[in-house]
């Protein structure tokens, strides 16, 4: 086996978006690309030298030939040992748990989320720091640095890996220990939540629905839900995972989770669903007859944390992405917790937990977690919600409804123009920048503004400086309206519009948050601009 000097040259755009690099596979597959990436993470982080690394992905097409690369690369360049999920699989949890536990020097994901999957569709590498998280933008900007000098990347000469069977065995004079994914993760779970309660609860006839999307959380949620806490077999659907998620779009939306919406809100419907994405790291709840937002869902678990063994002591702050609604805040609050606001991107919440700031945090898309990982973790947030319905014994609707009664509601909607031409993407985005001083004061759709700025973010914890996070429009009466581009599209731009508006009319507690946003929504359109600028007469995506 050789160590092999390959010259090579940077390629455009490799530049690490919210969530790592993300690119269409057939990019990823081109000559030297990944490698040139792969090279640009050992070059921007230190060198590859004597290092340990965790290795593993959603097991999307083209992530088994991805890690026998990544392997010989880190091997030809003198990592001591990586630590892989079997068949390469690791879920973006257990991956962030697993740099911690053994405490590597980080780790590689390959995937690319909730995004689509098969040799048309969507590849990832992301680069996860030893305290388990994404690598924050200090990081990020030093590899894409390393991507623009690249001239020569190393890669060992040899045979594919085993990576089906468990154990260890070398790659050159590097360890490869091949782990079962999901029994650290199960050994975690069980430390944080109360599985004789939850046991409890199934053996007593509550059904539940888990929809793993044909993506990596199946095997978790058959081994722990099934096996380990009794829910009844065939509770997981979809549970192999396929490497292009069955032909689907593995993210838990009520649009591309429509199945278990129906099944949800149809005869005989279970008392609980969740669903989780490609990777396992974001996470859908819906009770009978009732989809519970992202944003509603965070602020319900921040208030009924102390249910759950691992923080019944109470937490000791919490955080949410700014376009995330402020129901969070609310119950903050009324707990006397810090409450931080960063920008959009779980890397964000990695200084505030370190730090001991905060023990809960969430985004508006979907992704939950706490200080247990460095991650967003889907199954995490559905057993955090299986304890809490253990513990108090009703349903997800009621659960709600006194959550509003007590707290208020935010209503809250997300909506999203896909594969927009970027030069109207960013001169809408542009445009509306321009104006933003002028339109506290002005009155429209019969909603006066209050304030309008971009949000910029100061780490509180390392000083550093995060500008251009978001446009933002308050409106009177606890309005709010948000506009940014997404950083994880590959396709064009998105444009993501956020929109929300406080009650606390207990009469009307229970409106279709499309009609009780209303006004919220014709204002965005005008102020904005959007179906003129976009030329698009409706969202394509509404959460
Ligand atoms: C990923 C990130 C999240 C982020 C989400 C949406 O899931 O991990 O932190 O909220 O993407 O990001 P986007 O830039 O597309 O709005
Ligand atoms: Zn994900």
């Amino acid at each position: 086996m050789s160590v092999q000097r390959i010259s090579t040259k940077p390629i455009e755009g490799q530049k690490p978006g919210t969530s790592g690099l993300r690119k269409k596979t057939p990019v990823f597959m081109q000559p030297h690309y990944l490698e040139n990436f792969v090279q640009a993470i050992w070059n921007g982080t230190g060198g590859a030298e004597g290092k340990t690394y965790v290795l593993g992905g959603d097991g999307r097409y083209f992530g088994d030939r991805a890690a026998q690369v990544i392997l010989r690369m880190a091997a030809a360049s003198g990592a001591k040992k990586v630590i892989v999920g079997q068949n390469a699989i690791l879920s973006t949890p257990a991956a962030s748990h697993l740099i911690r536990k053994r405490q590597t020097d980080g780790g590689i994901i390959m995937s690319a989320s909730h995004n689509p999957g098969g040799p048309k569709e969507d590849f990832g590498v992301k680069f996860n720091t030893p305290n388990g998280g994404p690598a924050p933008e200090g990081v990020t900007e030093k590899i894409f640095q390393a991507t623009k000098d690249i001239s020569e990347y190393l890669i060992l000469e040899s045979q594919d890996v085993d990576l089906s069977t468990l154990g260890s065995r070398t790659l050159g004079g590097m360890e490869v220990e091949v782990v079962d994914p999901v029994a650290d993760y199960a050994e975690l779970m069980r430390e944080i939540f109360d599985f004789d309660k939850i046991r409890a609860l199934f053996q007593s006839g509550f059904r539940i629905r888990f929809d793993a999307m044909h993506a990596v959380t199946g095997p978790y949620a058959k081994a722990i839900l099934e096996g380990e806490l009794g829910a009844p077999a065939g509770s997981v659907v979809n549970a192999v995972p396929s490497p292009d998620f069955g032909g689907g779009h593995p993210d838990p939306n009520p649009i591309w989770a429509k199945d278990l919406m129906d099944t949800m809100f149809g005869a005989d419907a279970p008392d609980f669903g969740a669903a989780s994405d490609g990777d396992g790291d974001r996470n859908m709840i819906v009770g009978r007859n009732a989809y519970v937002t992202p944003s509603d869902s965070l602020a319900v678990l921040a208030a009924n944390a102390t249910l759950v063994p691992a923080y019944a002591g109470g937490l000791k702050g919490v955080a949410r992405s700014m376009p995330t609604s402020k129901a969070l805040d609310r119950v903050a609050d009324s707990l006397g917790l810090a409450c931080y606001e960063t920008p959009t991107g779980w890397k964000f919440f990695g200084n505030l937990l370190d730090a001991g700031r905060a023990t809960l945090c969430g985004e508006e898309s979907a992704g939950t977690g706490s200080d247990h990982v460095r991650e967003k973790d889907g199954l995490w947030a559905v057993l955090f919600w299986l304890n809490v319905l253990a513990e108090r014994r009703e349903s997800v609707a009621d659960i709600m409804a006194a959550h509003w009664a007590k707290y208020g509601r935010n209503y809250y909607s997300r909506h999203d123009y896909e594969a927009v031409d970027s030069a109207a993407a960013n001169g809408l985005v542009d445009a509306l920048r321009a104006r933003l001083a002028d339109l506290p004061g002005q009155t429209v759709a019969g909603l006066r503004i209050e304030a309008a700025d971009e949000f910029a973010y100061d780490d509180p914890v390392d000083g550093s400086h995060s500008a251009a996070q978001g446009l933002r429009v308050m409106t009177e009466g606890g309005g709010r309206i948000v506009l940014r581009l997404s950083g994880t599209g590959t396709e064009g731009a998105t444009l993501r519009v956020y929109l929300e508006r406080v009650e606390t009319d207990p009469a009307r507690l229970q409106d279709d948050p499309q009609a009780a946003l209303a006004s919220i929504i014709a204002a965005a359109d005008q102020i904005a601009g959007i179906r003129e600028r976009t030329g698009r007469e409706a969202p394509d995506v509404i959460t």
